[in-house]
């Protein structure tokens, strides 16, 4: 079965030609960082102004590039929410108009979904239950997957997502936008002790596995402020404390993220741990979970960067078994820009496309 996806809930503009839900023919990523940087963050209506501009190329290429017309396509899957309203509604609304036109089968999926679908390229089937760490710029959470679709939310950020942190901090220190990928390059010239940031400690024990992020920005602010560390001029050529700065604060968020990681595996003795989203790539944190995983000797599958930060791929592995059985979102169906992948079952998902879009 062949399924193209299409993503736009951020600031890539994707799309993808995925077979059975596993192989991926083409994988098209129209990034818009460029554009984006130079305002500190993601400007929603340049974002969706520049998804109209790129999407039809953006799908013609991933069709080209498998080696496929669309009418050789069985299904479209396409990022429902959550996500930017206006860019979300670009890939909606473009799905809707190609499926119309070819007389597809179209499907609305989750976007924390489609992050959890990304190890579906690279690693066999996980074992159930498998334990999810999705850590990307707009969501941290920690999911129980007891068989395929099923999700149970077990943790969750109380304030700002990982990424969010990591571009926050960084935008404090004058790295700009986004603040990941350049925090975990100078984090690996510094010494992460220098500055030992404390973790946050969720007091409520029904919530023990839920994570924070508020309090270590703060912190770094705080740091900066105290040390009158001057913001970088030149990324290029950084302060010994601004390297010692990234290391610290980069530290204290991968410790976080794993300690909780570690609780709820303890808790629920996965069969696989998965750890997907846009943080995944940071090299501190899949080098922890790998460790972590290889203590509770249970198999870990960290994608490649290229899977784990937006793309349609993963919209088309996530819309593969609901495709699969038939399942169509109907032609009103609209953005849900705050759908939380909580508790749900399939029964749910279906009642939800129908009623609400
Ligand atoms: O999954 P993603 O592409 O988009 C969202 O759905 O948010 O994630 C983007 C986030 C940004 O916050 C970016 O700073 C972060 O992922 N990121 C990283 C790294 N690469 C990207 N964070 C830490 N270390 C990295 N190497
Ligand atoms: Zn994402």
């Amino acid at each position: 079965m062949l399924i193209l996806g299409i993503e736009s809930s951020c600031d890539e503009t994707a799309a993808a030609v995925v077979a059975n839900g596993t192989v991926v023919r083409s994988n098209v990523i129209a990034s818009q960082v460029a554009t984006h940087r130079r305002y500190g963050g993601v400007v929603p209506e340049i974002a969706s102004r520049e998804h109209l501009e790129k999407i039809d190329e953006v799908v013609t290429e991933a069709l080209a590039l498998a080696g496929v017309t669309i009418s050789e396509i069985d299904g479209i899957a396409v990022t429902q929410g959550p996500g930017l309203v206006g860019s979300l509604l670009v890939g909606i609304n473009y799905a809707k108009g190609l499926a119309f036109a070819a007389g597809k089968p179209f499907v609305g999926v989750n976007h924390i979904e489609g992050h959890v679908c990304s190890v579906a390229f690279e690693f066999p089937p996980p074992e159930y239950p498998a334990l999810a760490l999705v850590v990307s710029g707009g969501h941290t959470n920690l999911f129980l997957i007891p068989e395929p679709e099923r999700y149970k939310l077990v943790g969750r950020t109380r304030d700002d997502a990982a990424g969010e942190a990591f571009d926050k901090v960084s935008k404090l220190i004058g790295l700009g936008y986004p603040g990941g990928p350049v925090i975990d390059r100078l984090a690996a010239q510094g010494d992460r002790r220098a500055i030992i940031f404390p973790l946050a400690e969720i007091k409520d024990p029904e919530h023990s596995l839920d994570f924070s992020f508020s309090g270590l920005k703060t912190a770094v602010l705080r740091h900066v402020r105290e040390c009158g560390i001057p913001p970088v001029a030149d990324p290029a050529n950084p302060s010994g404390e601004i390297v010692d700065l990234c290391a610290s604060f980069q530290n204290a968020a991968v410790r976080a993220l794993v300690r909780s990681l570690r609780k709820a595996a303890e808790i629920h003795h996965p069969r696989t741990i998965l750890l997907a989203g846009g943080v995944a790539c940071n090299s501190e944190l899949r080098a922890g979970v790998r460790e972590l995983a290889a203590r509770l000797a249970v198999p870990v599958f960290i994608p490649s960067p290229i899977y784990t930060t937006d793309n349609a791929a993963m919209i088309a592995a996530a819309g593969y078994p609901k495709l699969l059985r038939g399942e169509c979102s109907p032609w009103d169906m609209s953005a849900e820009v705050s759908w939380r992948l909580q508790n749900v079952d399939v029964e749910t998902v279906r009642k939800k496309a129908r009623y609400r879009l």
